[in-house]
């Protein structure tokens, strides 16, 4: 698929690991509508700094763990752009905990954010991508961000790590299940970002990027790359791309 002049959507677009995918495919043209949940004024300058890239971006708020607010982003942005060419599904939280602490309504809120949501999604964008089909029958195209934790039996991630496998093989269900008209990819990102209030010294998150086979933490550069390459390579679906510096290579003694 061209990306130039097509519609994506990224949810968690406003800040972080969202807004750099954001702007690769901004790079490549794609006009975008921009996810938040409640980082509206962040939202609101990324879509400015992409509009400054020369594309058409505008932010549009829901919260993913509500199926109605999923129901009218969908609806807003089909009124807005007319078409859907690519949905990113990069919203989730980070949440750790001891296996027999976990609560159930902590266990439900994280399922329901990193894996009923790019479910949710997912049915939607197949809606709207069908309703303007792209020239000459090209499918359009979906990518999860999925994690690592999906993969390895990590410690104290017990409903992290079960919500990325169940995203993992959502992947290849909806690619199967939407084939030819939408591929549905995965990217497995390893250390990017550290999580939310872990500051890049931190000595914890130093130890593990230095620890990687390559040595480094990856950057959101690599993964918009490996996101505009799941997104424009039209005979790649059902596929999770590792984009770890062979982090998987360690093994789940790693964490
Ligand atoms: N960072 C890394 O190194 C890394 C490594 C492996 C995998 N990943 C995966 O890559 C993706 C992006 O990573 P990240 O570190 O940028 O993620 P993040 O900062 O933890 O979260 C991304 C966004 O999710 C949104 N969000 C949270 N709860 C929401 C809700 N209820 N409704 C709507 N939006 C909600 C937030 O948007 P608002 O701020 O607008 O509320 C947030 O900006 C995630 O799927 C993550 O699991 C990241």
């Amino acid at each position: 698929m061209n990306l130039d002049g097509g519609v994506a959507l990224v949810t968690g677009a406003s800040r972080r690991l969202g807004k750099q995918i954001a702007t690769a495919l901004a790079r490549q043209g794609c006009r975008l509508a921009v996810h938040y949940g409640r980082s509206g004024t962040q939202a609101n300058a990324t879509a400015a700094e992409l509009r400054e890239l020369g594309v058409e971006a505008e932010p549009f708020g829901a919260d993913l763990t509500r199926p109605a607010e999923i129901d009218r982003l969908f609806e807003q942005v089909g009124e807005r752009f007319g078409r859907l060419d690519l949905l990113v599904n990069s919203a989730a939280s980070f949440e750790r905990g001891a296996f027999e602490e976990i609560a159930t309504g902590e266990w439900d809120d994280v399922l329901d954010l990193n894996l009923r949501a790019p479910f949710l999604c997912l049915q939607r964008a197949a809606a709207l991508m069908r309703r303007e089909p792209r020239a000459g029958g090209v499918p359009a195209a979906a990518v999860n961000m999925a994690d690592l934790s999906g993969l390895l039996a990590w410690s104290e991630q017990a409903h992290h790590g079960a919500s990325k496998a169940a995203l993992l093989h959502l992947t290849r269900l909806a690619a199967r299940d939407l084939a030819p008209h939408v591929r549905v990819n995965a990217v497995v990102p390893g250390p990017i970002l550290p999580p939310p209030g872990m500051a890049l010294e931190d000595p914890a998150w130093r130890r593990t990027v230095e620890r990687l086979p390559l040595g480094r933490a990856g950057s959101c550069g690599e993964i918009g790359q490996a996101v505009v390459f799941l997104a424009t390579n039209d005979f790649v679906t059902g596929a999770s791309l590792l984009v770890d510096g062979g982090e998987h290579l360690l093994g789940a003694g790693h964490h």
